[in-house]
């Protein structure tokens, strides 16, 4: 990490005035670049804490050169040799085979974890949970959610059911044991499962290639206890605590807290596209409450969303997508490298959608660092940015990455509303039927799936504008769409920043 420039802090100065709890997060389908954003705003955090979510997250953090990937620990670790002390909250789903992993590759590259606190009330992700949803995904077709196969829903749906286990487990071995019995009782539904699948799924590298797998009772008991307690509970001993504790003081003694958000805000399971959604919730509210604060603490709430345009990965609606079901097949199908050899010439001003899409993947490098799958790629659907807006309040502010990425594209489409085609649909206050406008959609993945978009075409631009820094230097293209994004939006502000390029100093703060 390059040492934070005196740029940034005082393009900062005005925007971080008297606030002391900031929020970043994404208002689309995850992967907006919350990293970058985070990264930026490291000169003036003292804690970094996520809130929810577990390693179905990913962030891709370039330090001197080398990459690292983060999915359970925040990015805000980078800051640990500089004191700042990184939290995963009470939020959070937790498999210690993949928190110690991480830890492991942070130790070999150099980088230190000296502070980071691990909430002791985090939910335990257990070799049940990773069973479960990866066969389920197996057998559920075309129904699948394509989740990323790390036992998050099932993590969370166990907490609820009242038969999850916490992080505090794994340091009482006698209470691991109580808990992990009661537990695996309630789970003998897991045994229905066919035999050679189920052998297969529990010999995959994340199930440590066979290790909690007993032939006759599906899950070795005495082996997870081993390895949950000896090993991992050992290991994250020092890191554990009750960092609610340490949270509500940090507020008391007015130090800068930093809640970095996991997933996005159409991902939540409460306001998201359901059921194509993560199974916490990852809106403000959700990642507020599983950081151990709440909402009226935060001064400022910073939505990112893709400069212009959306992607996502996995399963599910999504109504601008450039290619439609051909893309959404084209994507669940190949890999990256697959994607390369078939379609090695394409331009993002192709007249076919499909083909402009797959060449601004390969522009952005929208593949998922979790799963490596091609994220897929659409125009800016303003109806769904209006659902996030809905319930954003007057410290929400708009911020725009990635606008680099749209220099050669002549034209920007972007979606203003919906054109309804199903049957009769009563959302509660409006009945829509065909022909429908939709201004701001239900959250139901069955209407979404009738709806046409209808956009607005607005002329790109041509310029670089990686080394702009002054928000009325950008093009006047550029601020047209910007300004009728934030009218259409009913924003109640101006964004506050505008990222320009991948570096930590080309970002504009308005
Ligand atoms: P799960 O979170 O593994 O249950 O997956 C549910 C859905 O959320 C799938 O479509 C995933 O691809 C998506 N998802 C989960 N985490 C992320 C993320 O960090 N970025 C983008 N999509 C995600
Ligand atoms: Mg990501």
């Amino acid at each position: 990490m390059k040492k934070n420039g005196s740029f940034l802090k005082t393009a900062f100065t005005k925007l971080l005035f008297g606030v002391h709890v900031v929020v970043v997060r994404c208002l689309q389908w995850g992967d907006t670049g919350k990293g970058k954003i985070v990264d930026a705003l490291m000169f003036w955090a003292d804690i970094i804490v996520r809130g929810t979510g577990g390693d179905n997250a990913g962030h891709t953090i370039v330090n001197n050169g080398k990459k690292t990937i983060l999915h359970i620990i925040p990015s805000g670790i980078m800051g640990d040799s500089e004191g700042k002390i990184t939290i995963i909250g009470p939020g959070t789903v937790i498999y210690p085979k993949a928190l110690t992993d991480e830890m492991l590759n942070l130790r070999r590259q150099g980088l230190s974890y000296d502070n980071l606190k691990i909430s002791k009330d985090a939910k335990l992700i257990l070799p049940t949970h990773i069973f479960e949803d990866r066969i389920k995904e197996l057998s559920n077709g075309k129904g699948k959610i394509g989740t990323t196969g790390k036992g998050i829903g099932p993590a969370y749906a166990d907490h609820y059911a009242r038969i999850g286990l916490t992080m505090n487990d794994i340091l009482n071995e006698n209470v691991f044991r109580k808990k992990l019995e009661r537990h695996l009782l309630h789970k003998t539904h897991l045994m229905d499962y066919p035999l050679d699948k189920a052998e297969e799924v529990m010999h995959c590298e994340h199930l440590m290639n066979g290790k909690f797998y007993d032939a006759h009772e599906l899950f070795a008991f005495d082996e997870i206890v081993y390895q949950y307690v000896n090993l991992f509970g050992k290991a994250l001993k020092p890191y554990i605590e009750d960092t609610n504790f340490l949270i509500r003081d940090a507020l008391r003694r007015k130090r800068n807290i930093l809640i970095e958000g996991a997933q996005g805000d159409l991902l939540s399971v409460d306001y998201g596209t359901y059921p194509f959604v993560t199974s916490s919730d990852s809106s403000l509210e959700g990642l507020v409450k599983g950081c151990g604060l709440r909402t009226e603490h935060v001064g400022l709430d910073l939505g990112i969303i893709k400069g212009f345009m959306e992607t996502r990965v996995g399963s599910g609606t999504f109504p601008t997508e450039m290619g439609g079901g051909l893309s959404a097949e084209h994507c669940a199908t190949y890999t990256k490298e697959q994607e390369k050899v078939m379609y090695p010439d394409v331009s993002v001003n192709s007249e076919d959608d499909l083909k402009a899409g797959i060449a601004l993947r390969k522009v952005a490098q929208e593949y998922g660092v979790t799963t490596g799958r091609p994220r897929r790629i659409g125009y800016l659907d303003l109806p769904l940015l209006r659902h996030s807006m809905s319930r954003a309040s007057a410290k929400t502010r708009l911020v725009l990455t990635k606008l680099d990425i749209l220099g050669d594209v002549k034209t920007i489409k972007v979606c203003t509303h919906y054109k309804y085609h199903g049957d009769r649909y009563f959302d509660g206050k409006r009945e829509y039927s065909e022909g429908s406008f939709v201004m701001t959609p239900p959250m139901d993945h069955y209407f979404l799936s009738y709806c046409e978009p209808v956009y607005e075409e607005f002329p790109g631009w041509s310029e670089d504008i990686t080394k702009i820094r002054d928000y009325k230097d950008l093009p006047q293209e550029l601020k047209d769409i910007l300004d009728f994004i934030v009218e259409n939006v009913g924003a109640k502000n101006q964004p506050a920043i505008v990222s320009v390029g991948p570096d930590r100093e080309e970002t504009i703060v308005l």
